[in-house]
């Protein structure tokens, strides 16, 4: 119990704010030992719109996860998504400072350092991730430490947030109290909780299909290698739907997850629905191929976004280990079938996994990533984080740079 460590992540998702903590034991093993769920407010698309109403749903979700707890946490790994992410590849080349060539950890150090990229106007760095060595300008490698080189390059992606979001996110949790160890773009925590190792060695797009947001991190040899947002998710399906039937919103909402389903035409051609009524309206009933019509329509587009998105990742096919869905939408029956039909490749729907003794609740989809924030920074903790280096800190960028220290440094 000693050298126990507590980890807290909050996922900041559309629907909900969900607040986890996990006592990790000197010898790795892990028990989830506080949890706290609230339904998000002030949030849309996946960022803060309302600073005070986010603040309420965040505090309520880290409220519960204390009561449940026993004791305050003082930290926490939190997500960031929506569609202001965006992520570039940087490089930098150093030689070995060790007399015959040999790479120690100090040089990988340094060069991941030397990589952090030149910020622009009006965003703030979430991630530096090192994602590639090259030894004497041709032999990749992951790990180059004890190797001889003449001259050491690394890639590294860069994954940068709006200054506006990334500032927010970061106040309403030390408003709650909480320092924020580390922002973690939602798609990369994700891809931690629900991908196997020889999914991101042989390459695979993950996707996060939430309420608001649609999230795209695409793993290759290991590492994640991009990263990026669709402003669409399981909430304009509900949309879609009350427009269709000119019910309200809520009265959708409840339609889509008692009857929803991605290939109803597969269940029964001929199955009806009975629908609630409202404002003095008949009840009457619909067939439900015909409820699920503009559903299946807005999924289908949304994969269309999705293939644009590798497309514009440089991807000319989806990778061998297909892709991944999770997030709270892919948990519509028959969206594995319809998805791997619509794409033509292999798909499959991903939750947590990997984490011994989670409720039923937190296997579902919609709580990857909150699983895969404990993960990522649990897996973070013994390594040192990137910082900014002292040459790339203009003067008028200072106090910036200073949030971004608070955000990415571990410890
Ligand atoms: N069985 C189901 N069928 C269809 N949709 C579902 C089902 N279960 C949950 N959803 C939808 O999943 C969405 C919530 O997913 P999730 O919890 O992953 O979102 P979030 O993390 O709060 O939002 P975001 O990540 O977009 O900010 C809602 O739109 C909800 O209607
Ligand atoms: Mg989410």
């Amino acid at each position: 119990m000693l050298n126990d460590i507590y980890y807290t992540a909050i996922d900041i998702g559309t629907s909900k704010v969900c607040t986890v903590v996990a006592r990790v034991g000197p010898e790795g093993q892990l028990k989830i030992v506080g949890h706290g769920l609230a339904p998000s407010q002030g949030v849309k698309k996946g960022q803060i719109i309302n600073v005070d109403e986010a603040q309420e749903a965040i505090e309520a979700s880290i409220e519960e996860a204390h009561s449940s707890l026993g004791s305050r946490v003082p930290w926490a790994y939190v997500s960031i998504s929506g569609n202001h992410i965006t992520c570039t590849n940087t490089n930098a080349l150093l030689h070995p400072s060790d007399q015959n060539g040999q790479v120690s950890l100090e040089d990988v150090r340094t060069l991941t350092d030397m990589s952090y990229p030149e910020v622009p106007f009006g965003k703030e760095v979430i991630h530096v991730i090192p994602i590639n060595y090259v030894v004497d300008g041709y032999r990749s490698m992951r790990n180059p430490v004890g190797i001889h080189a003449g001259r050491l390059q690394v890639e590294s992606l860069a994954v940068f947030g709006d200054h506006d979001n990334v500032n927010e996110t970061t106040k309403v949790i030390q408003n709650s109290n909480v320092e924020v160890r580390s922002l973690v773009m939602g798609g990369l925590a994700s891809g931690e909780a629900v991908l196997t190792e020889s999914e991101k060695e042989l390459g695979v797009v993950l996707v996060d299909m939430g309420a608001g947001s649609t999230d795209v991190a695409i793993f290759k040899n290991g590492t994640v290698w991009y990263g990026a947002s669709i402003p669409v998710g399981g909430n304009q399906l509900t949309r879609d739907l009350s427009v269709a039937l000119g019910m309200p919103y809520y009265f959708a909402e409840e339609l889509k997850i008692k009857w929803g389903h991605a290939k109803p035409e597969a269940i029964d051609r001929e199955a009806e629905v009975l629908l609630p009524s409202f404002q003095g309206r008949q009840r009457r009933l619909i067939n439900r191929t015909a409820l699920c019509a503009p559903m299946v329509d807005r999924l289908r587009e949304t994969f269309g976004l999705i293939v644009v998105k590798t497309q514009q990742a440089g991807l000319h096919r989806i990778p061998a280990g297909g892709i991944v869905f999770t997030g709270g939408t892919s948990e519509m029956p028959g969206f594995q079938k319809l998805a791997s039909e619509a794409l033509g490749c292999p798909v499959r729907v991903g939750a947590p996994r990997n984490i011994p003794e989670i409720s039923i609740d937190h296997q579902r989809p919609s709580y990857s990533t909150v699983m895969g924030l404990l993960q990522w920074g649990i897996k973070q903790h013994s390594e040192r984080r990137v910082r900014p280096p002292m040459d790339k800190r203009s003067f008028s960028q200072k106090p910036l740079l200073e949030r971004i220290k608070q955000v990415i440094m571990v410890n």
